[in-house]
């Protein structure tokens, strides 16, 4: 449990921001096993976990959900899609047709593969970004985060290295750590992942005699940094790989998401041999659905099956066949680019607010399609630290350290603007910027205000993601 702070009251119970009620604590106290010292472990079970277990720890945002998610405070932590433009009467019309005309299938075990006409549907999808796909190379996935996870235990033993751009997204970060991976990043600026740095950090890997197992990067609009690999760096950094014998796993969750309707060739369509593609509908449909996939080499995809099925025996069959109906029968890339237009109004109302209040001496990227602003904060200021000041004063965001492997981005923040309204951005963003000028105003008469140790990285939640 992480440290309680400040209990608030919350419709006549304390919410601690650990977002367990005093009541539930006290429930577990009681429940908890004396160790030989006679002091309370909260946990009888410690001792018996596996290794690999070390590496797991809570988002930091999750501990101040129950706080951060109350109606008052405006959220730009989260990364949760903004699914309030979907058609949901008539999707559950096609969802009762689909039971009613093909039930004792959807309702049935399926193949760990995924159903064929959904994956032939997926390389139609792909496609759009210069991908050519052969449906038999398609894994579906509960989330592209089941991929991430196959893709890692498939690939890396403890101590591999897995090269990753810094900041990367937390889930990722999660699967890494769960598998006993070392990550490595690798720089990024306003252009994506720097090709010579990438060079770098495989010279210092093979200087200390390490493996590096796969380069892991997300091209298009990146969780969290906001930015997209430049088109020229592309073919490049797919050959860095190549040359040196790391495979690429590329994750584009938002790769349809660009405001202007403009997609980027996908590194797979550079290099189908070496390069492991993940993707998802959570962005561009229902994240609730929970169906994604990865295309993969012909060789490496009979193992990614054998891996989902010993994981999941098979995606669900339903989920399968509703996103597949709705791929059929609605106007699928309309409502994408109704998604983006939602998106757009958002980001430009967060990057005006920024420009409006946010004090000198801070920096922010300019995304051009997905959810994310990455912003910098004058040095002095940890954004871990002043979190808890900042939900005081309503409003959250993702600290940077949750990013990195190795305690980094403490002058770093995410702001999420895809599900707050223009107007609560606006809002947000103005709070925030209250909060660091009274910061900067510490570390002024103070010096630097970071309390907190280096942490390392932590698994995802929908908070988070
Ligand atoms: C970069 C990235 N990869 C993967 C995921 C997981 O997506 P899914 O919902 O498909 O599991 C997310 C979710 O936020 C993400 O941002």
């Amino acid at each position: 449990m992480t440290q309680v702070e400040s209990p608030r009251r919350s419709q006549g119970r304390v919410v601690t921001l650990d977002g367990l009620t005093a009541d539930t604590c006290e429930v577990l106290m009681t429940a908890s096993t004396p160790d030989r010292s006679g002091r309370h472990n909260l946990d009888p079970h410690l001792d018996r976990y596996a290794a690999r277990t070390a590496g797991m720890t809570a988002s930091e945002i999750r501990a101040l959900f129950a706080v951060a998610s109350r109606p008052e405070v405006v959220s730009l932590a989260g990364g949760m899609p903004n699914l309030a433009a979907l058609p949901l009467e008539s999707l559950s019309t096609q969802i009762g047709e689909l039971i009613a005309d093909e039930g004792l299938v959807a309702l049935q075990y399926g193949s760990a593969h995924g159903i064929p006409v959904l994956r032939e549907q997926i390389c139609e999808i792909m496609a759009l970004e210069g991908i050519s796909a052969h449906p038999d190379d398609v894994v579906v996935t509960v989330g592209s985060q089941m991929g991430l996870d196959m893709v890692t235990r498939l690939f890396c033993d403890p101590g591999d290295i897995v090269l990753a751009e810094g900041p990367s997204y937390v889930g990722a970060l999660g699967s890494f750590a769960a598998y006993q991976a070392q990550v490595v990043h690798v720089a990024m600026d306003d252009d994506g992942l720097v090709p010579e740095a990438l060079r770098e950090a495989l010279a210092q890997a093979a200087k200390a005699g390490k493996r590096v197992k796969f380069l892991y990067t997300i091209p298009n609009f990146h969780n969290p940094a906001g930015v997209t690999l430049a088109v020229e760096r592309r073919a490049e950094i797919v050959e860095i790989c190549r040359a040196h014998g790391v495979l690429v796993i590329e994750d584009n969750p938002y790769g349809l998401l660009g405001f202007d309707g403009q997609t980027y060739p996908a590194l797979r369509s550079l290099d189908p041999d070496n390069v492991i593609y993940l993707g998802s509908f959570s962005k561009t449909f229902a994240s609730g659905l929970r169906v994604g996939w990865v295309l993969a080499p012909h060789a490496v995809r009979e193992k990614l099956v054998l891996a989902a099925e010993s994981a999941t025996l098979c995606p669900p069959t339903l989920n399968q066949m509703i996103v597949s109906r709705y791929l059929t029968t609605h106007d699928w890339k309309g409502q994408i680019k109704t998604f983006r237009e939602n998106y757009r109004e958002r980001r430009d109302a967060i990057l005006g607010a920024l420009e409006q209040h946010m004090p000198t001496g801070c920096s922010w990227t300019t995304p051009d399609g997905g959810f994310y602003v990455w912003v910098t904060v004058p040095e002095g200021v940890d954004t871990k630290a002043m979190l808890p000041r900042a939900v005081t004063a309503r409003v959250a965001y993702a600290s940077g350290t949750g990013f990195y492997a190795d305690g980094f981005g403490s002058r770093q923040m995410r702001l999420s603007y895809c599900y707050p309204t223009p107007e609560r951005i606006r809002e947000g963003v103005r709070r925030l910027a209250g909060v660091l000028e009274s910061e900067m105003d510490l570390v002024r008469t103070f010096g630097n205000v970071s309390m907190k140790p280096i942490s390392g990285p932590e698994n995802p939640s929908p908070d988070t993601a």
